[in-house]
């Protein structure tokens, strides 16, 4: 039995999809806890891509149960043209949704607009998907459920106070046009409600089952620590607890059934949206990482900001997550650079700061200080797939050495290496689920 969490333990898009992807082959069960259609988790199986920001990262395998926990914010519309682009490959997941998972409603999605361009710099370059809108409401007690959504008389009041409220607040505080009448929202969510009934259930049995029989559960996050609405870099983060105590808020399980926690780690850092980033950077080395690794964000396709491995946010989310192993991605991508940078600690008002700072303002100061690696070689694809199959010991001298200082560094161990985006392309060190 082992109940396991994968988060991001950076900006985001440190490739958790595919290592869910690649644990969810020995799990029963995948779970997404956090977040909505905000996320978007690439799978590469079998040559063909999948970009999932809904949907858990188990959904290839139709055998295995996959939930949207209480913690998610369901967009209906993203909901269902996901699934639908997996029926037309053939694919029929089994898809378990909690009735506590609250909805994004239209007008969250004018609200996230309108609040951004109110922000001015302190805006998070947020992905317009009404997720603070929809987190908020929630929080206030203003939001409407799945459960609530299956009960029509309830339904329509809440969405008439709600309605009225959002197309007020619009107006006379962001001077914006919400057209979209109740009549109209109320049809779209009642024709949702008839389609979403089926897969609604009380996810936190499932799980509770699971723990007493056993067992393989994995926990998917989606965004990431410095992310984190608690964690995170406030405010140029997301709205939910996206680190790993928000699996088990945001799924309905005690903290005591979970066995690993597995951060996942770019080797660099990239970053779509606002806020200061203390290893940014922008040269050639970072167009060619860019240009090399595709590095457009899957949900918006704006260009990630690159910077080099940053050790005091990975001790951070080591200590936030309470980390248990590294899942390293991308050690193919930077290959072919040179010299290989790493910032070892911060520097501010004369002080070494090993983590973070809490407030943006103080992070945005932080110098940081870089210790420099000999880079790897690109060995191509085949050989890529090779190490893959190979082990740890077939990678070059120089990465090994510069994984190795990481995982010594932030003070956990390495449990898988990703050497390119399929799901063979993995380096495994450790299982977490009994067997490799
Ligand atoms: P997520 O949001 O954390 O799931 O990450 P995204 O899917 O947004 O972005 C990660 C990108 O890196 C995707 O295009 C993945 O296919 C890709 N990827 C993941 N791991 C590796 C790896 O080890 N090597 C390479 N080349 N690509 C990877
Ligand atoms: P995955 O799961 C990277 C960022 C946005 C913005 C901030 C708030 O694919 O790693 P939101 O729409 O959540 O209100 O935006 O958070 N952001 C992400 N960045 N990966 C993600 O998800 C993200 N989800 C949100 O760019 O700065
Ligand atoms: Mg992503």
């Amino acid at each position: 039995m082992t109940f396991a969490i994968v988060v991001g333990s950076q900006w985001g898009d440190e490739g958790k999809g595919k290592v869910v992807d690649y644990y969810a082959a020995q799990a029963d069960i995948v779970v997404r806890f956090c977040g909505g259609a905000n996320a978007g988790h690439t799978i590469v199986s079998g040559g063909k891509k999948f970009a999932f920001h809904h949907l858990p990262s188990g959904v290839l395998y139709p055998e295995k149960i996959n939930i949207i926990g209480n913690g998610v914010v369901l967009e209906p519309k993203k909901f269902f043209e996901e699934l639908a682009q997996l029926d037309a490959v053939g694919i029929k997941p089994n898809i378990k949704i909690s009735p506590r998972t609250h909805l994004v409603m239209p007008y969250h999605i004018a609200l996230d607009g309108a609040e951004e361009g109110k922000k001015g710099a302190l805006a998070a370059g947020t992905t317009k998907r009404g997720i603070g809108p929809c987190y908020s409401d929630k929080a206030a007690r203003f939001g409407i459920r799945v459960g609530e959504l299956l009960q029509p008389a309830l339904f329509r009041e809440k969405l008439h106070t709600m309605h009225t409220l959002k197309v007020k607040l619009l107006k006379d505080v962001y001077g914006v046009d919400f057209l979209q009448s109740e009549d109209e929202i109320h049809s779209l969510y009642s024709a949702y409600a008839k389609k979403l009934a089926p897969f609604v259930t009380e996810t936190g049995d499932i799980l509770s089952d699971a723990l007493a029989k056993k067992k393989k559960v994995l926990f998917e996050g989606a965004q990431a620590t410095m992310l984190d609405i608690d964690h995170g870099m406030y405010p140029f983060g997301t709205s939910s607890n996206t680190s790993a105590g928000g699996a088990c808020t945001g799924s309905g399980i005690g903290p005591t059934a979970i066995d690993e926690v597995v951060g996942v780690v770019k080797v660099y850092t990239s970053r779509v949206g606002s806020g200061p980033l203390p290893t940014e950077i922008d040269d050639d080395v970072a167009k060619f990482i860019r240009d090399k690794g595709g590095e457009y964000g899957t949900t918006t396709g704006r260009p990630r900001r690159i910077g080099w491995l940053d050790l005091p946010t990975l001790r951070y989310a080591a200590q936030v997550n309470g980390l248990t192993g590294l899942a390293f991605t991308r050690l193919d991508t930077l290959s072919g650079v040179q010299k290989v940078m790493v910032c070892t600690h911060y520097e501010l008002d004369g002080k070494k700061l090993l983590t973070p700072p809490a407030n943006y303002t103080d992070i945005a100061r932080c110098k940081p200080i870089y210790q420099a690696f000999a880079g790897w070689d690109d060995v191509g694809d085949d050989k890529w797939h090779e190490c893959a199959r190979n082990g740890f010991k077939s990678l070059s001298k120089e990465a090994q050495a510069y994984l190795k200082f990481v995982s010594e560094e932030v003070g956990v161990p390495i449990y898988l290496v990703g050497v390119g985006p399929g799901r063979e392309d993995t380096v495994v060190l450790k299982s977490i689920f009994g067997r490799k």
